[in-house]
């Protein structure tokens, strides 16, 4: 089983960086493989809509690994999303790659490389707005049939600094708790495959944008 954690602060050894190592050892002990995907500090671009995505399944900007990620999120069990909180959102970095991202994966409302695969989002803050910006990255879940893994309080930690982080004491423990709830929910769902328990058929005849279209007006 494999987890991968994107880490999306410029900071490689800031606070999100810390938080993402506090679970590290938890998977690790569980045999549970993980990758750190480090979003870095150069300027990721925004989604463009040229669509052409929806033909190729790849993003035609090739910058910053939107399509390795997805390439690897296809041979993956769990995903964990983590931010810094700015101005009470995720960062403008996260949310252009997960836009990415899940646009050049999705087709028709249907995610393959993340579909019934747990996730979860965690956001860092010196004190207030990491639940707003946690809610940001919650969103991709949601249309991505993605089941939400949960802990003992939502997935803040709070901390200017990495140096800091260690003392919000329940906000780690939430977090290592978190670890231990996606290991949980992956191996269930592992063994509902093993156990013939399918996949819930996915109905998409609908795609509407609330405008009744005459085709003739296109
Ligand atoms: C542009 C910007 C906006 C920020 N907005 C908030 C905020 O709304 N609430 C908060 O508590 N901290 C805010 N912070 C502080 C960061 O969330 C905090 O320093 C965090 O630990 C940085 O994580 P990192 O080291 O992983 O980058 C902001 C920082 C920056 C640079």
């Amino acid at each position: 089983m494999k987890v991968l954690l994107v880490n999306g602060s410029s900071h490689l050894h800031g606070t999100t960086a810390r938080v993402i190592e506090e679970m590290l050892p938890i998977f690790a002990a569980e045999g549970v493989e993980t990758e750190v995907i480090q979003l870095g500090a150069k300027a990721i671009a925004d989604c463009l809509q040229c669509n052409k995505c929806k033909k190729t399944g790849q993003c035609v900007l090739k910058d910053d690994g939107v399509n390795d990620f997805v390439a690897k999120a296809k041979s993956s069990d769990g995903f964990i999303f983590a931010s810094p909180t700015y101005f009470a959102h995720a960062s403008g970095r996260i949310l252009a790659f997960l836009d990415r991202v899940f646009y050049s994966n999705g087709k028709d409302e249907v995610y393959p490389a993340f579909q019934f695969k747990p996730a979860a989002a965690i956001c860092v803050a010196r004190r207030a707005g990491a639940t707003t910006a946690i809610d940001d990255i919650t969103k991709y879940f949601g249309i991505a049939q993605m089941p939400i893994a949960g802990s003992t309080y939502w997935n803040n930690v709070h901390g200017l600094y990495a140096d800091e982080v260690h003392k919000d004491e329940e906000g780690m423990q939430t977090v290592r708790n978190l670890a231990r709830n996606l290991i949980w929910m992956m191996r269930c769902f592992e063994l509902g495959k093993q156990n013939g328990i399918p996949y819930p058929a996915t109905e998409n005849t609908y795609c509407t944008n609330f405008i009744k279209r005459n085709d003739n007006e296109r």
